[in-house]
């Protein structure tokens, strides 16, 4: 593990314009510096950079933070790998804690595996390009179906011979475990090699290491499998790899899209031809490992299928799971007998972009229209086709697509809107009823957008609706806000004391009435921050481990005019253009708020169980007491209105 210290030194030493500037081109703009944005396409940027605060912030597609989550987030790397790479940059040496044994004994195998693949992989390549066997026979297959030499070496495809057991020996020469050999199936039980007589391609995982290989036969012998895989391993999950995506990502960031084909000859071909945002599942259905790797870099999923009835039917397995997951998915067929390799292969880049382009569909649509076709006249068949149909609009996650989807499918299905929509929301109902019986249900939903949060937290405006049910998320949002900003400044009315400190002492009593767990939860962590003395920085919200903490920290730094919003939803914060200069008032103002809308939600608690005490309670020694906390706090209360009276004024 690396250490504490060698993180904080890294943090401290990472300037995020430096760091950000190595990768895009930042001009200024007053105190901050913009650029385009690297996560979303765009053409004016909306990428800020804060060189003072030492946060980016894309205003355009939300992505935030400081410079290791920067790195984490554009390099695709762990927190310890960003880590390592900024300090490599700035050539600040790594201390490490000792490892367990365990640990160390992991990390050695999973390594060893790693080389012994590496091995395998140049000599398969090293077979292809310098000898007779692998020229003659691997070499030029490839060059025929279209492949240029460049290609083949970037994708490190490779060709293993016909002997039985020349890389076995090979390996074992240079010292290779045997074990580890067959671990990755390059070696069989009876020592001979696995691929044989196969044009290899090589697969990688996300970061480019090489974790297994696929070998294809040139044999036209029925009996001989078409392709055989590596097995899975330590270093070889195959539900959570996708072929190509190594090569794929930035090109996936870069069009917000990622097309899924079904072969690795197709992703070569189309990388080729310079569609380069594409990945294989590699003829299996799409998993959810898979979904949630795509998600890093995009929402949106395009699937090429061949054009026959099989093509069609793949197409629709297995495609709600995509739904699930909130991502937009959209098919296109190819003409019959083509798949995306030969297509592109015989009408070019152009022709094959456009084809996409007039051909796409949505994947609800395309299901509804293909699943119609089929069903002819029969009600029960239709019938059968609407439960199918709807249990996939139940499938999308956001309420106005779902609208869409439910509008434009009645209307397919020749079906009134209504009936469409009571039934699909009978769909996620039952929905929810499975999730949770199948989620353990002590473990709330994680809530990663704080804005969507926020739309809950709304006060309704109804009047006539009690206090008591209202939802002070506004101003438990200020009041952290402010904390995050301004927290580690001096409060100037005492000097003594920081504006966290302060905070922290007004929020005391009324925290477990706070609305929203997240402000609560933020609450609670500088709270125990500042139970060991220290008082928290920007830096240490922005790179805080609780992503939501981290989330909302990048927002509350990133929008500094953000109260001038506050007021149109009765807030009253003073300062609106310059909060800065203004925080003391800030504090003390939204501190107050805060206090006198608890304050009365509590009034209203003690209210509601002082009528409704029956004679027998009114008569008791509890009564009696809480009639005075009850008088007690109306003079609280009062006390409150009257500061913010004077406050406000
Ligand atoms: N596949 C497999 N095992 C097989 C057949 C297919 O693992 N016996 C997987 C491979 O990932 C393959 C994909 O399914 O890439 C699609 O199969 P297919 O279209 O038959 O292969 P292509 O990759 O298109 O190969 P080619 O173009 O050379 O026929
Ligand atoms: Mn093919």
């Amino acid at each position: 593990m690396i250490t504490q210290k060698t993180i904080q030194e890294v943090m401290n030493t990472a300037k995020v314009e430096e760091v950000i500037g190595d990768f895009i081109n930042l001009r200024r703009r007053g105190v901050n510096m913009i650029g385009n944005c690297p996560f979303h396409d765009e053409k004016t940027p909306s990428f800020t950079v804060s060189p003072s605060k030492n946060i980016y912030k894309c205003f355009g597609c939300g992505k935030g933070g400081d410079s290791v989550r920067f790195i984490m987030d554009h390099e695709n790397l762990s927190f310890p790998e960003a880590i390592k790479f900024l300090a490599g940059k700035y050539r600040i040496e790594i201390e490490e804690t000792e490892n367990t044994a365990q640990e160390i004994e992991h990390k050695q195998v999973t390594d060893s595996l790693y080389i012994v693949n590496d091995f395998a992989r140049d000599y398969f390549t090293d077979v292809l390009f310098n000898r007779t066997e692998g020229k003659n026979i691997g070499l030029s297959y490839f060059k025929e179906r279209g492949f240029r030499e460049a290609t083949v070496k970037k994708f490190q495809l490779g060709y293993a011979t016909e002997e039985r057991d020349e890389f076995t020996k090979k390996a074992i020469d240079k010292k290779f475990n045997i074990d580890h050999l067959r671990t990755l199936g390059l070696t069989s039980k009876s020592d001979l090699d696995f691929f044989r007589s196969r044009v290899m391609f090589t697969i990688h995982n996300v970061s480019g290491k090489v974790v297994a290989f696929a070998g294809r036969t040139l044999s036209s012998d029925k009996k001989v499998p078409k392709y055989i895989n590596s097995p899975e391993s330590e270093i070889y999950n195959k539900r959570a790899v996708l072929y190509g995506l190594y090569f794929a990502k930035d090109a996936i960031r870069k069009a917000d899209e990622c097309i899924l084909v079904e072969g690795y000859t197709d992703v070569i071909t189309l990388h080729q031809g310079q569609v380069e945002n594409v990945v294989a599942s590699s003829g299996t259905s799409l998993t959810k490992e898979q979904i949630r790797l795509i998600k890093r870099y995009t929402q949106n999923i395009k699937i090429i299928y061949d054009g026959d009835a099989a093509g069609i039917k793949a197409a629709l397995r297995g495609l709600d799971l995509v739904l699930e997951q909130d991502m937009n998915v959209k098919l296109v067929l190819l003409p019959d007998g083509q798949d995306p390799d030969s297509f592109l292969a015989a009408q070019g880049t152009e022709a094959f972009n456009a084809y996409l382009k007039a051909n796409e569909e949505d994947f609800i649509f395309f299901k509804t229209r293909v699943l119609l076709d089929e069903t002819g006249n029969d009600p029960i068949k239709k019938s059968l086709v609407i439960r199918d149909i709807v249990s996939s609009i139940a499938k999308v996650q956001e309420p106005f697509k779902r609208q869409l989807y439910i509008r434009q499918c009645a209307t397919m299905l020749d079906l009134s809107e209504t009936i469409l929509n009571t039934e699909v929301n009978k769909g996620i109902t039952s929905d929810l009823k499975n999730k949770r019986l199948n989620e353990n249900p002590t473990q709330s939903q994680p809530i990663t957008n704080p804005d969507e949060l926020l739309i809950n937290a709304k006060p309704t405006l109804s009047e006539d609706e009690p206090s008591l049910v209202r939802n002070d998320g506004w101003q438990e949002r200020a009041v952290c806000s402010i904390l995050i900003n301004y927290g580690h400044e001096i409060f100037e009315e005492t000097n003594a004391t920081s504006v966290a400190n302060f905070i922290l002492d007004s929020v005391q009593d009324i925290l477990t009435y706070f609305d929203i767990p997240l402000y609560r939860k933020i609450i609670e962590n500088v709270d125990e921050r500042l139970k060991n003395g220290i008082v928290p920085d920007h830096s240490w919200y922005i790179s805080h481990p609780d992503e939501e903490i981290r989330t909302f920290a990048v927002n509350a730094l990133s929008s500094p005019y953000v109260y001038a919003s506050w007021e149109k939803k009765e807030m009253f914060l003073q300062t609106q253009k310059m909060p800065d200069e203004n925080y003391v008032r800030d504090v003390t103002n939204g501190l107050l708020r805060l206090q006198l809308r608890k304050s009365k939600k509590v009034i209203k608690e003690m209210e509601t169980y002082l009528h409704h005490a029956s004679a027998e309670e009114k008569a008791s020694e509890e009564y009696m007491i809480n009639l005075k906390v009850y008088q007690v706090l109306i003079g609280q209360r009062n006390e409150i209105a009257a500061k913010l009276g004077t406050v406000t004024l």
